[in-house]
């Protein structure tokens, strides 16, 4: 499978977003991610239901949503009310993982879930099976614009295998730091979907970025 290219709306213009969100749409962009954090499971506050449902009007893509915030389950209906099409919870952020995967699927959405740097890729071993994503946090999640933490391409070769020897079609998302610096590594270490802020956005042509994101073999 071709990998899928996600721009971080976080790293957008939030007095352009409407020129932000057409910028997506006009490019070979798969998803537009959405980052969505509380000031409490993450030391920082982006932006909430009523901006999302705002770039909504405007995407033609699906909306992965990263939720970083706590008790996620009290959202997941919200979320798909306003258009999620993937979401995605931290392990660290849920008791009943299990049965949060659960809700996210019967309520019609695809089902990732978002591991910490410091948090294993063995601990979803039970879980595989029935995730649509893993999104490998390659930064501490809460900002954007920081740098790549390299033990990522252990923790993806690691989840590759664990996907492989099970029956699980779950995508290996990168979050953080993802860029024209080390897109190549992270696809040929068996990453399906890589998310880039600052790398598009603050790039002089995003346009032209996510082209040359999305064409690496
Ligand atoms: C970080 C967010 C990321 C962030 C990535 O907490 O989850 O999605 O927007 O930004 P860059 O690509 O600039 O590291
Ligand atoms: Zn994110």
């Amino acid at each position: 499978m071709k990998h899928l290219i996600a721009p971080s709306v976080l790293a957008a213009d939030f007095a352009n977003l409407e020129r932000d969100c057409k910028m997506i749409n006009e490019s070979q962009a798969d998803w537009f991610h959405i980052d969505i954090m509380d000031g409490v499971f993450v030391p920082n506050i982006s932006f909430g239901m009523p901006v999302m449902a705002a770039i909504k009007k405007h995407a033609k893509k699906p909306l992965d949503v990263h939720l970083m915030i706590v008790d996620p389950d009290r959202y997941v209906e919200t979320f798909k009310a306003i258009g999620a099409d993937v979401l995605t919870v931290h392990y660290e952020a849920c008791d009943h993982l299990h049965r949060s995967i659960q809700n996210i699927k019967a309520h019609g959405m695809k089902a990732g879930v978002a591991l910490n740097p410091h948090t294993p890729v063995a601990l979803l071993k039970d879980v595989i099976e029935d995730l649509d994503l893993v999104c490998l946090m390659s930064v501490n999640p809460g900002f954007g614009g920081q740098k790549f933490i390299p033990n990522t391409y252990n923790k993806v070769k690691e989840l590759r295998a664990m996907i492989d020897a099970s029956s699980s079609n779950c995508l290996i998302e990168i979050d953080g730091g993802v860029g024209e610096n080390n897109a190549k590594a992270l696809i040929d270490a068996g990453a399906d979907v890589l998310v880039a802020g600052s790398a598009v956005f603050a790039s002089e042509d995003p346009v032209r970025t996510v082209e040359l994101l999305k064409n690496i073999d």
